[in-house]
């Protein structure tokens, strides 16, 4: 029965992501001749800036666990991040009001200081029937700036996110897509995957589920 369903899911992800499917001619690197436009929040073969690495990663799983559980952890408010341990410094709008804003730091290994990101809630829609959402947003202190260890300026070009959360059946498709230009490699699959995981195990604290992500996939 819910091996059904997975297929039945992936294959409607297959025909209905053509929005968020990845770009098949990405330069890696921004050449002035290239006609391409410049990434952002429309996914399509595109061009970051200069000195800016291409990245798109997804990552997708089930939890045995009904759409409004899992919707009750993930989804209070968009600047409530404490679920995953992160320290919201400063935050705009109410709710999921869209243009609302959440700012938390974070250490990455290729700056020497913890960066200090916001992030603009850019659309946000919720399933009526049984609970769910999908929402988009980017990050908004663009164009950012920071230092290498070895003193080297770079910079980050931008990322841009799609997050959907539905029932299928008895479980809860969650779906996070990250697409990015940033001047050293950021791990965003180990990012969504702390987040994931971290989910899993509220719902077990909870008592909504046995803790478990069935058929955790990422890719990119
Ligand atoms: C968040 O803030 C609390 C209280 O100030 C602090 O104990 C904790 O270490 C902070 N967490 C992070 C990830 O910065
Ligand atoms: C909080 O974030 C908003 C939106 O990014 C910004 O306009 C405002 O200056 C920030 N406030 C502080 C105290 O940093
Ligand atoms: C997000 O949900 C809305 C409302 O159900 C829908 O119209 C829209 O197509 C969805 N977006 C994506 C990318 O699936």
């Amino acid at each position: 029965m819910f091996s059904l369903n997975f297929v039945a899911v992936l294959s409607t992800l297959a025909l209905v992501s053509p929005g968020h499917s990845y770009p098949s001619n990405v330069k890696q690197d921004s050449s002035t001749s290239s006609a391409l436009p410049v990434c952002g929040p429309v996914v399509q073969s595109c061009q970051c800036p200069e000195g800016n690495i291409y990245s798109s990663v997804s990552t997708y799983g089930f939890y045995p666990a009904t759409a409004k559980d899992v919707q009750s952890i993930t989804a209070s408010s968009f600047s409530d991040l404490s679920y995953i341990g992160l320290n919201v410094t400063n935050s705009t709008g109410q709710g999921f009001e869209i243009g609302s804003s959440r700012t938390f730091t974070l250490d990455w290994d290729a700056s020497i200081e913890p960066i200090s990101v916001t992030e603009v809630l850019t659309t946000y829609n919720e399933y009526p029937d049984n609970g769910g959402f999908n929402m988009t947003w980017d990050m908004g202190n663009l164009p950012f700036h920071y230092t290498r260890p070895n003193g080297e300026e770079a910079t980050v070009g931008g990322f841009w996110s799609y997050e959907e959360l539905r029932q299928v059946g008895d479980y809860s498709f969650f779906l996070w897509s990250t697409w990015s230009c940033f001047g050293d490699v950021f791990d965003f699959s180990g990012f969504h995957e702390l987040v994931f995981h971290r989910i899993a195990q509220i719902l077990k604290e909870q008592g909504k589920s046995d803790g478990s992500i069935i058929g955790l996939t990422t890719t990119g």
